[in-house]
């Protein structure tokens, strides 16, 4: 989760971790022998869905991974037209969404209301229900009930949960074990930002680097098939990566993952001050939305709204024939 007033402005290094690789995009295609990514496909062949093989094959074949929060049918329809590979409905809705000031609040019913909205959305891209905090930690049972019912209730296709000790990684063995695919994730962990210290950067010892490696190899042991990097050094994420065997999507990790990922208020501007140094922004929809709203206001209080064009019409003898009966 990155939109937060105070999320991690500070890590230190200029310019860190904006945009991946070059490369082809979409997943589209198919080659053959292992169905998967053609990058030479013709021009308007229909996008296959995403699939757990083929983003494996994205990471074999050094093809940047597109993944963007969605928390609602428009923005799901909105990344579904940008064809990205992966939708996350992440808990960063608490607060690009429901106005709260971090992650905590959102439970998982409010997750399973948001996650229905982006199915109903989506067509090709790989949707993954974030699992709320509280949905996971007290044991591997309320972790498996939790994800069960984000596949079940809201159509997910796989669950992504935080940390990375023992307990995280355990529930990740756990519902992996129940049939259902996990995405790992560490570094800055929002829904444990208070036990980190704040919204800020991690890793920047090597201590507390080594620490982030370890958890990213229990979570990768114990089965998911990605991780998410948040807030970390590019630097310690290029040391990593040799060790990771999974897709390794970064937010704030710098240029050598194997995918990006960037909550949809950030990147299109829906939010006020300019959020995380790592988020590049690509349109100012909260300024448009702004100054929609003041322009219809303004409108309605001088008169200019509605027009002629914006009225029903009805045939004159019909009106007249209403005139004579309401005398
Ligand atoms: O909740 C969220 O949006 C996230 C991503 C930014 C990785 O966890």
């Amino acid at each position: 989760m990155s939109s937060h007033p105070d999320s991690p402005s500070n890590t230190g290094d200029p310019g860190a971790g904006t945009s991946g690789r070059g490369g082809t995009s979409g997943h589209t295609a198919t080659s053959g022998r292992t169905g998967v990514v053609s990058p030479d496909r013709a021009p308007n062949t229909p996008r296959l869905p995403m699939t757990l093989p083929l983003l494996a094959e994205k990471k074999r074949l050094g093809d940047p991974i597109v993944m963007v929060t969605a928390y609602d049918y428009p923005s799901a329809r909105a990344a579904e037209a940008g064809g990205v590979d992966l939708v996350l409905v992440g808990d960063s809705a608490a607060t690009t969404i429901l106005g709260y000031n971090s992650t905590t609040p959102v439970d998982l019913d409010d997750m399973l209301v948001l996650a229905r909205a982006v199915r109903r959305g989506l067509k090709t891209a790989l949707m993954i229900g974030d699992l709320p905090f509280g949905s996971y930690e007290i044991s591997d049972e309320q972790a498996i009930a939790s994800a069960v019912r984000m596949v079940k209730e809201a159509g997910c296709d796989a669950v992504k949960l935080e940390g990375g000790g023992p307990a995280p990684a355990s529930r990740a063995r756990a519902i992996v074990g129940a049939g259902i695919p996990v995405m790992g994730h560490v570094g800055l962990t929002p829904q444990s930002s208070t036990a980190l210290g704040g919204w800020k950067a991690q890793g920047r010892t090597a201590k507390a680097a080594a620490r982030i490696a370890s958890e990213a190899m229990a979570l990768q042991g114990g089965g998911c098939f990605a991780l998410v990097f948040e807030a970390i050094p590019s630097a310690v994420t290029r040391e990593l990566m040799p060790h990771i065997e999974v897709p390794a999507i970064g937010i704030g990790a710098g240029p050598d993952t194997d995918g990006q990922v960037l909550v949809f208020h950030d990147l299109l501007g829906i939010r006020d001050g300019l959020g995380p140094r790592f988020v590049k922004r690509y349109a100012n929809i909260q300024q448009e939305m702004n100054a929609g709203v003041s322009a219809y206001a303004e409108d309605v209080r001088t008169g200019r709204y509605p027009g002629p064009e914006h009225g029903y019409s009805i045939d004159a003898g019909e009106l007249a024939e209403l005139h004579a009966l309401l005398g």
